[in-house]
């Protein structure tokens, strides 16, 4: 069933867990990743960024299809959009039906991250949708990779008191895009930003991180872990197999179904992961 993100984020929370969400690019990833989610008992939350709602030239497309496999799920489903960096793509998505939607301004300085953001937040909740934001710019969106980058505990609860928003997304050390599992996450900083703040933090770029680490930032208070390279490395890397296995082959359902088995498979074990936090 289509349920609202906040519901799933906050019970997530209340029994010290987090909420995973996954990026969907294609229909296989939202059938693969609900797949597993219906076999784990899991709730899920998918989502579709701007770059590929780029791709595919609009959202409806594939947000249809998106909130289509969350209504007939046998678990409960959040449909989000991420990353989005424009009003209109915002609006597009409340008037489908999306159930929250992430307003990436944090390329901005301070001040007009702040302005974008709040006005952002008062639409959507003018349209009962739930808004997540962005405040020290993780890094590698635009392939700059800023391991550096850290948001500061004080700025962001004077951030999210200013801009009303829901979730924030902050950063601790990771980088979006990471196919070496190699980021340092910065604990103390999770504990510091979740005693600072009364929203749910928000892990971007989670691919880069250890199973062992993903669970200890869930300990340190991170509420929602976005997952998407991941995924798309274990999906092409089954095509890639299929093709080989099958070199004269020409229908897709027989490598784009051995890319959708690798996502749910890899589904499966992060959620396996993830709930044993
Ligand atoms: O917004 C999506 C994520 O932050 C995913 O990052 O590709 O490193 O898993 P990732
Ligand atoms: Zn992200």
């Amino acid at each position: 069933a289509l349920v609202p993100t906040g519901d799933l984020v906050t019970a997530a929370r209340e029994s010290g867990q987090c909420c995973p969400a996954f990026n969907v690019i294609q229909l296989e990833h939202a059938a693969a990743v609900v797949a597993a989610a219906e076999r784990s008992h899991c709730p899920v939350i998918l989502q579709v960024s701007q770059n590929a709602v780029r791709y595919h030239g609009a959202l409806e497309p594939v947000g249809a299809a998106m909130l289509a496999t969350a209504r007939t799920a046998r678990t409960p489903v959040a449909v989000h959009l991420d990353h989005a960096e424009t009003a209109e793509l915002v609006e597009s998505a409340v008037t489908l039906g999306f159930s929250s939607v992430m307003f990436d301004a944090s390329t901005l300085d301070y001040d007009d991250n702040v302005r974008e953001t709040e006005r952002v937040a008062r639409y959507c909740h003018d349209n009962g949708v739930w808004v997540e934001a962005e405040l020290g710019e993780v890094g590698g969106k635009g392939g700059v990779h800023v391991p550096g980058a850290r948001t500061d505990p004080g700025e962001a609860a004077r951030f999210v008191r200013d801009t009303g928003v829901d979730a924030l997304a902050v950063a601790v050390g990771t980088s979006h895009a990471m196919l070496t599992r190699d980021a340092e996450l910065d604990f103390a900083l999770i504990e510091r930003l979740h005693a600072a703040l009364t929203v749910p933090l928000v892990l971007h770029g989670s691919s880069g991180v250890a199973d062992d680490d993903l669970c200890a930032a869930v300990r340190s208070g991170m509420g929602k872990i976005n997952i998407a390279t991941q995924l798309n490395k274990e999906f092409t890397a089954a095509v890639r197999d299929s093709l080989a296995t099958h070199p004269d082959g020409v229908d897709p359902r027989r490598y784009l179904g051995a890319g959708r088995e690798a996502i749910t498979h890899e589904t499966l074990r992060l959620l396996a992961v993830l709930s044993g936090t």
